[in-house]
């Protein structure tokens, strides 16, 4: 799923998050990378109404986290003030980076170096003449994902994958 989306309005903004939230399983990191006030929290609760939380999603700015409970849970991160994945495990957040349960949706992830490289999803937003938003959604299958817990034999090569 690579597009490119206008949002010409909050509302559109919100429906892209609906959109994206059909994509997310667990374990999933979302990244939003965007301007102040590109939209980014609007697009958070776009994908907190697809996954049904119930819940209002708030900015994530003051607590530098939020969790919401939906279809999965909702990782709500702001990097805004984290300089450094040091930082994030200072404060024991790097555990949702990504989460093993649950999907993360990080804004500024451009902030602290590594956030963006691992994500699953990379979502760019910018201002276009006149307000609305261009949002560029990039699907990265590449991320190597961490071994499963459970799976047998994971602490030995194998040959193929899974
Ligand atoms: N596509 C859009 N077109 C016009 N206005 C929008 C659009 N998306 C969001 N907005 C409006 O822009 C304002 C800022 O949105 P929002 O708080 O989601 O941005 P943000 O990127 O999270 O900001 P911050 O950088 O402060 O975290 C809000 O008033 C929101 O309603
Ligand atoms: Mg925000």
């Amino acid at each position: 799923m690579n597009k490119t989306i206008i949002a010409h309005d909050a509302d559109e903004m919100e429906e892209i998050g609906v959109d994206l939230a059909r994509e997310l399983e667990d374990g999933m990191l979302v990244s939003l990378v965007g301007p102040l006030g590109a939209g980014k929290t609007t697009l958070t609760k776009g994908i907190a109404k697809g996954l049904l939380v119930t819940d209002v999603v708030v900015s994530a700015s003051y607590l530098l986290e939020r969790d919401y409970q939906g279809r999965l849970v909702l990782h709500h991160l702001d990097a805004y003030r984290i300089g450094s994945l040091a930082e994030f495990a200072e404060v024991g957040l790097d555990r949702l980076l990504p989460p093993e349960e649950g999907v993360t949706v990080v804004e500024w992830p451009e902030r602290v170096d590594g956030i963006v490289e691992r994500s699953d999803f990379l979502v760019r937003i910018e201002f276009l003449d006149g307000g609305a938003r261009r949002v560029e959604i990039t699907r990265a299958s590449t991320r190597p994902r961490p071994p499963r817990p459970h799976s047998a034999g994971s602490d030995r090569p194998r040959a193929g994958s899974l």
